[in-house]
């Protein structure tokens, strides 16, 4: 019987990896590194510093190439093909490097359970005993870099994507919203008045940048402080909070 452990990686940070999640690293016959093109090599790169830095035994590493999504018009068809090829390779990594491995990583960035589908994918492989080691989310990278917290008192926090944001607009009473995988400005279709936003790329990164302030203030500065630090880096990584009324 093999286990599974989702290491929860933190958001690229080498000083986000938690002392469980070195010794799951360590204790583990195989880790296994996705690749996933040119565009996103750094993050590769990343899992690889991670290890050189934590493993202090001689834990053997595969990688393996994350298969490409189709690009079908059924959108869920298409991303439940994507999981089920990305389970086979999985267990043809395993399978070619250690098929007799008690124990298997995988790196996760943030933590898995938060819009991640790895959780989702390991359901593809029932023979596998799943085990979770939490990371410290990209939200609570943001909450921390710009020292506040996340909810304001006694209120919910809803916790969105860009797409939900833009095509429904502001959540029917929320006061906090957190909002992720944004390919770009959703806040600008939402209105801007009372509205406060604190937004950061590659949070926990060396090239973290943060920018805050009245929506109706900082929505452009932050839209071309994107296209430029995009046009720099070739990949992007943001996330915000969105917080209405008084109690910012
Ligand atoms: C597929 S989700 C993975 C989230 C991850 N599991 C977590 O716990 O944060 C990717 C999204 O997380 C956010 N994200 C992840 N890392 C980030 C970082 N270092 N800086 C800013 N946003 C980040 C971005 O909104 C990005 O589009």
């Amino acid at each position: 019987m093999t286990t599974l452990w989702l290491v929860g990686i933190g958001t690229g940070n080498p000083d986000h990896v938690t002392g469980a999640a070195i010794r799951a690293l360590n204790a583990a016959d195989l880790i296994l590194i996705p690749r996933k093109g040119e565009a996103r090599s750094d993050l590769a790169d990343l899992r690889r510093q991670i290890l050189a830095q934590v493993l202090t035994a001689p834990v053997q590493v595969a990688e393996y190439d994350v298969p490409p999504r189709a690009d079908q018009d059924d959108y869920l068809g298409a991303v439940n093909d994507w999981h089920d090829a990305i389970a086979q390779a999985w267990s043809g990594t395993i399978g070619a490097h250690r098929p007799d491995a008690a124990n298997v990583a995988l790196m996760v960035w943030g933590d898995p359970s938060l819009y991640d589908s790895t959780l989702r994918i390991a359901t593809r492989l029932p023979g596998l005993t799943v085990r979770v080691i939490p990371g410290i989310t990209s939200l609570q990278a943001l909450t921390a870099a710009h020292a506040i917290p996340l909810n304001t008192l006694a209120t919910p926090v809803t916790i969105t994507t860009g797409r939900q944001l833009r095509d429904h607009g502001w959540p029917e009473g929320a006061t906090t919203v957190a909002v992720m995988l944004d390919k770009g400005g959703a806040f600008t279709a939402i209105e801007p008045i009372d509205t406060h936003i604190w937004w950061g790329a590659y949070v926990g990164m060396p090239e973290e940048t943060l920018l805050h302030g009245p929506l109706s203030d900082v929505a452009g500065e932050i839209l071309a402080t994107r296209s430029r630090l995009r046009a720099a880096h070739g990949w992007i990584m943001d996330i915000y909070l969105l917080r209405r009324g008084d109690d910012v």
